[in-house]
């Protein structure tokens, strides 16, 4: 491995983390090297955390791990699998309808670095409904998101949107 660590890049809004994504990464670990999930920007979506949060909210849930790495990159992710030597892109699939956007970031990833393999992998069936969209729109209106998100991330969501109490 020292030689030629095989360096996955795991790219996402993360906004927040969701226990469908800590699926992805701790598959991921077991096929890489190394793991970097890295906090990027998104132009087709508004975001409720800032970057540094997400940083930060996605360390505290996953623990220092040796083979781990949590950044943030503000820019090309292909210019950004160079800069990390990575030889890997990895992107959680779901269901059908998260294929056309997928397979259009893929291809044009690969246009832009040849040298980079896009690897899609699916997370386990307890977390096919669940994103990160649908978990801040229940949190939103007070609903209870226990289950869906690592512990850390649920207490910010609360402190953002305080639960509803029951009668
Ligand atoms: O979690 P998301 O929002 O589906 O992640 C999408 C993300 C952030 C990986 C994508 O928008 C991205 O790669 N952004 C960085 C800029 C970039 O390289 N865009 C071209 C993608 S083909």
């Amino acid at each position: 491995m020292e030689n030629n660590p095989k360096i996955a890049i795991y790219p996402g809004s993360f906004d927040p983390l969701t226990n469908g994504h800590v699926d992805i990464i701790e598959r991921a670990l077991k096929i890489f090297d190394k793991v970097i999930v890295s906090v990027m920007y998104n132009p087709k979506k508004n975001s409720l955390f800032s970057v540094q949060e997400r940083v930060d909210m996605i360390q505290a849930s996953i623990g220092k791990k040796a083979n781990l790495e949590v950044d943030s990159f503000d820019g090309l992710l292909v210019d950004y699998t160079r800069i990390k030597n990575a030889v890997a892109i990895i992107r959680g699939m779901r269901a059908i309808s998260d294929f056309e956007n997928e397979f259009q970031m893929a291809l044009m990833n690969r246009r832009l670095n040849r040298d980079v393999q896009t690897i899609f992998l699916m997370t386990g069936l307890r977390w096919i409904f669940t994103s990160s969209s649908i978990i801040k729109e229940v949190a939103t209106f007070g609903g209870d998101i226990t289950g869906m998100v690592p512990q850390p991330i649920k207490l910010k969501m609360l402190e953002k949107f305080p639960a509803k109490k029951e009668n």
